[in-house]
């Protein structure tokens, strides 16, 4: 069969090579794959900054936004031929550490973790792919046009948890919440604002293109000014920033509504040097009990929270984020930017 592989840390070692059959363990299922998404991780890992083959090896299949169809399950698993499969990413360390014992994984304290297509594991991006039932979440039939995005909304589910969990420090009513990037993390971020019944603003850089008309479709408010302008207008209570760029993570970590929560999801290359002023900004955040944290990742819980998300949201909406699908045999064209991209996947089942 094909797959997608690449060596780690070594840029412009991408390709589509023949590999070996995978055999399903007694207690796995063989998927065929049906796509992956490509995310800023995956294009990282590409260029050559990230990522880990497994022990033993020089190259790794990529591909850890998954989506597949079960063609064998162990009897009794729960699963059957036919279901539309998710895998999860990450796998606990194998300690465990308390957070891994406890199920959550994506809380990992002692960084041992594998993560599928990223760290030590081979990823989804082959035509076939098997995966422990226990890191298998099945997913609504009526989603096999839009289910690659769920992995990229479980990261949303839990930053959206976290928020509600830190919130809970006190009195906790947020009305309004600003997203910053209107990439798919920022979109679909957007998109649970809303279903839980905030006033929600995205903020980008771009004016035209297809990502102003996807916010407004979703009910929010779509902004293309400055972070400074965005939030003293706004004052919003929560600030999910999706874009990883310092002038943004820092113009949001001073701009929230007092008791504001910044959830940072975006990941900013190392070396970049801003000159902020530390002492205002540590002023503000104590002065107005305001919090930060960082999330990355998600455990099962949000999986299935980020199931229900899916479940509930417009096909149609969610359909306008998938703007470009690439088959796997050209596979390099997906890492390649184009102005009006907003979430680009690789089809499997295409070649064969
Ligand atoms: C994935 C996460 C993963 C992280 C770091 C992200 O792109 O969505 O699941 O933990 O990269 O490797």
């Amino acid at each position: 069969m094909q797959a997608l592989t690449v060596q780690p840390k070594t840029a412009e070692s991408l390709g589509v090579e023949d590999v070996a059959d995978p055999r399903r363990p007694p207690d796995e299922l063989l998927v065929d794959g049906l796509a992956i998404g490509v995310c800023g991780t995956d294009k990282e890992i590409v260029s050559g900054e990230y990522g880990c083959p497994p022990k033993g090896r020089d190259r790794l299949i990529l591909g850890h936004e998954s989506l597949g169809r079960v063609a064998e399950a162990p009897a009794h698993s729960g699963f059957r031929e036919g279901d539309l499969v998710v895998g999860v990413v990450r796998r606990p360390d194998p300690v465990p550490c308390a957070a891994c014992r406890h199920g959550e994984f994506d809380m990992c304290r002692n960084g041992r973790y594998t993560e599928r297509g990223i760290k030590e594991r081979d990823g989804y991006g082959s035509q076939r792919w098997t995966v422990e039932t226990e890191f298998a979440v099945a997913i609504d039939p009526a989603l096999e046009a839009v289910g690659v995005l769920m992995e990229p909304t479980t990261v949303v589910a839990k930053a959206w948890e976290q928020v509600h969990r830190v919130g809970q420090r006190g009195y906790f009513d947020p009305r309004r919440a600003l997203i910053t990037g209107a990439g798919p993390i920022g979109l679909l971020a957007a998109l649970l604002g809303i279903q839980h019944g905030l006033d929600t603003h995205v903020l980008d850089r771009v004016t035209n293109g297809p990502k102003p008309a996807i916010v407004e479709a979703l009910g929010a408010t779509y902004h293309a000014d400055d972070i400074d302008d965005v939030t003293a207008k706004l004052n919003p209570d929560v600030i999910i920033e999706a874009t990883g760029a310092a002038p943004v993570v820092f113009g949001a970590i001073a701009g929230t509504a007092t008791c504001g929560i910044v959830c940072l999801t975006g990941v900013s290359p190392a070396g970049r040097r801003l000159r902020i002023d530390a002492g205002s900004l540590n002023r503000e955040l104590v002065l107005e009990n305001d919090a930060v944290f960082g999330s990355v990742n998600a455990n099962l819980r949000h999986y299935r929270q980020a199931a229900v998300a899916l479940a509930s949201a417009d096909k149609d909406w969610l359909a306008s984020l998938i703007t470009r699908r690439v088959p796997l045999h050209r596979a390099a064209e997906a890492f390649t930017e184009q102005p009006d991209d907003v979430k680009v996947i690789i089809t499997l089942d295409s070649d064969r």
